[in-house]
């Protein structure tokens, strides 16, 4: 089979940790030319040094999806240093235990941060990126929703929910400009922030009692279904939500 990312240029979104840093690394070694966005700097270097030493070629740019002058910005950047942009993962987001409470548990200002950087986010950077993708004639957006955004009883899970919604109107905005949007919602998956949050019981809960596929969520699932979305072997799916989490919860 054909690797269609070589040459692709890829902006990732939170791509100093977890899912982004697999992201980059993986189509870095396809090929793909990697811009990582994040407010880590330090975590973003740290990503884009393993993108080099692995002989690919990537770009830091320090970000906050939430603030819209900075993602036009950054955006703007990815066109000057590499052309346009092909491929976009809306993956930053606030997430884990604190935004996984009752709606009464958390402040005002925690809600309006939670929705601007999960929300908003994914609005402004997919919005920003339409020059990009015009310059290369189309393109592919990938968002990160979660398997949360199922059973809605967080203010996480809502936030996720309005991700899925917005993969859907995204898709059919978008359509004409030839972008395809498709989303990913993950399970528990063994990302270092996820583990430290949930703790190993957690997980062994999931793999015993919650999931089909008796084994943990591993980054590479997810990392797998991005590269699939991203190619032209997804070429007639846009609109759509792939769920990666072992089956989740058909078992109970
Ligand atoms: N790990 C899981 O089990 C799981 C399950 C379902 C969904 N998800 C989703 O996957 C995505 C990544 O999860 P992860 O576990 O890899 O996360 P992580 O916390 O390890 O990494 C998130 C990255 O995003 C960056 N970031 C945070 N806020 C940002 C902002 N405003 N602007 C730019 N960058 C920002 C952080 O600095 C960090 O580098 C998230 O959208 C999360 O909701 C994770």
């Amino acid at each position: 089979m054909t690797n269609d990312l070589a040459e692709k240029i890829l902006v990732v979104t939170g791509g100093g940790a977890g899912f982004g840093e697999a992201f980059c690394a993986t189509f870095a070694e396809l090929g793909a030319r990697i811009a990582i966005l994040d407010v880590d700097m330090k975590a973003a270097s740290r990503v884009a040094e393993r993108v080099t030493a692995s002989g690919g070629r990537s770009l830091v740019l320090e970000c906050d999806v939430a603030n819209e002058a900075q993602v036009e910005q950054a955006m703007g950047k990815v066109v000057d240093a590499f052309g346009g942009v092909d491929v976009l993962i809306n993956n930053a987001a606030l997430h884990l235990r604190k935004y996984n409470q009752p709606f009464h548990q958390l402040t005002r200002d925690e809600h309006r941060a939670l929705l601007d950087v999960n929300v908003m986010g994914v609005i402004n950077c997919t919005l920003s990126a339409r020059a990009g993708f015009a310059a290369r004639g189309g393109g592919a957006v990938i968002n990160i929703s979660s398997i949360g955004s199922y059973y809605c009883a967080t203010p996480y899970g809502v936030s996720k929910l309005a991700v899925r919604g917005l993969t859907m109107a995204f898709a059919k905005d978008l359509a004409p400009e030839r972008v395809r949007v498709n989303c990913i919602a993950p399970g528990l998956m063994a990302t270092p922030a996820a583990l430290a949050d949930q703790g190993e019981i957690v997980f062994r809960d999931f793999v015993e009692n919650r999931q089909l596929i008796k084994r943990r969520g591993e980054i590479d699932d997810v990392v797998n279904a991005a590269v699939f979305l991203a190619s032209s072997r997804s070429g007639f799916m846009t609109g759509e939500t792939l769920k990666v989490s072992g089956g989740y919860p058909l078992a109970i």
